[in-house]
């Protein structure tokens, strides 16, 4: 094993004990991909403070059906009071045009043109490295499609080691998916749905030793089989490529993978090796996320027009 990915399993396991904080590195922008994605601009800072909602889901025997319908769906899984950080949960933040909703909003568009060219519909999201942004796209993402009329849209929180999307989202994190793939829960149990309708999530659920070995048991594809025709879209949220195979194993049972890469952060020769993790893999897009609000000309090109012409109305 090199010695920069020891160095990176090292950084992993770090990471696991206590939330480290991202150190600056060298800029890299130019991942090959089949389609690029805007860039992300930097939006306020995340809050720190979780905020448990209470979904009340999931107790009981777990039963596994083999098919069911969407409005049994709706009737079974736990309706929950999220509480989502409206600084980095754009689509929730009650200004309608937040900044970094437009890009998100682009986003959309490139993966519906793609979907003219693929099958896409399970779409992982993915990096070289800990706090890159996966799971602030993941979640952005899944609330920009989901507000689109009449689109369903499933979130999974597929990072076993370190989740943090229900705390972004302010929910619990528990049944979720790692009690479905031991078998514990069923899939009523595990997903949630808050104030944003059609938008469910599944939580990455308790705490494991063994996630790899989890997700590759079968399960998940199970899982993934079932529910797949009531969504439009099933966005999977993942740990970081190059330290730990998970996302690697994840990405066999999505359609397509779409790459975060943090501007001035992400090291170009990382940001390849994670690359080649998805050889054969459809890369459906690379987002570059966290660049400063200067570095984007086009944005500032437009707010300033914009501004420019509100005020002279005004
Ligand atoms: N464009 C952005 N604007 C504001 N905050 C951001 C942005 N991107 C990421 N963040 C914040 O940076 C932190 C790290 O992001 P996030 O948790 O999405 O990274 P990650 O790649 O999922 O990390 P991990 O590998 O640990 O799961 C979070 O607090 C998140 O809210
Ligand atoms: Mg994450």
């Amino acid at each position: 094993m090199s010695r920069i990915h020891e160095a990176l399993k090292r950084a992993e396991q770090e990471r696991a004990a206590s939330q480290g904080t991202r150190t600056d590195g060298t800029p890299v922008m130019d991942l090959p991909a089949t389609e690029s994605v805007p860039a992300m601009p930097e939006t306020a800072q995340a809050s720190k403070a979780a905020a448990p909602g209470t979904p009340g889901n999931g107790q009981g025997t777990p039963s596994f059906t083999t098919s069911f319908t969407f409005d049994t769906l709706l009737a079974r899984c736990a309706q929950g009071e999220w509480k989502p950080d409206e600084k980095t949960m754009l689509f929730f933040n009650p200004e309608e045009n937040a900044l970094g909703t437009e890009q998100f909003r682009t986003l959309r568009s490139r993966l519906y043109q793609m979907r003219e060219k693929a099958s896409v519909k399970k779409i992982l999201v993915t990096s070289a490295l800990p706090q890159e942004g996966k799971s602030f796209v993941a979640a952005n993402l899944a609330q920009v499609l989901v507000r689109q009329h009449g689109r369903r849209v499933l979130l999974i929180d597929g990072d076993l080691r370190v989740a943090r999307l229900h705390s972004a989202l302010g929910t619990t994190s528990s049944p979720g998916l790692a009690d479905y793939l031991m078998g514990e829960s069923d899939e009523f149990s595990i997903m949630q749905r808050g104030p944003m309708e059609n938008l469910f999530f599944v939580p990455c659920g308790r705490t494991v030793t063994h996630p790899a070995e989890l997700i590759a048991n079968g399960r998940l594809k199970m899982l993934l089989q079932r529910v797949e025709q009531l969504f439009d879209w099933i966005i999977v949220d993942s740990p970081p490529a190059v330290p730990v195979s998970d996302a690697s194993q994840l990405a066999n049972f999505c359609d397509g993978v779409l790459m975060v890469v943090r501007s001035n952060a992400t090291p170009y020769d990382t940001a390849q090796k994670a690359r080649q993790e998805f050889q054969g893999k459809l890369l459906v897009g690379v987002v570059l996320n966290g660049i400063m609000r200067s570095d984007s000309y086009y944005s500032r090109y437009y707010y300033e027009s914009y501004e420019k012409t509100a005020r002279q109305k005004a």
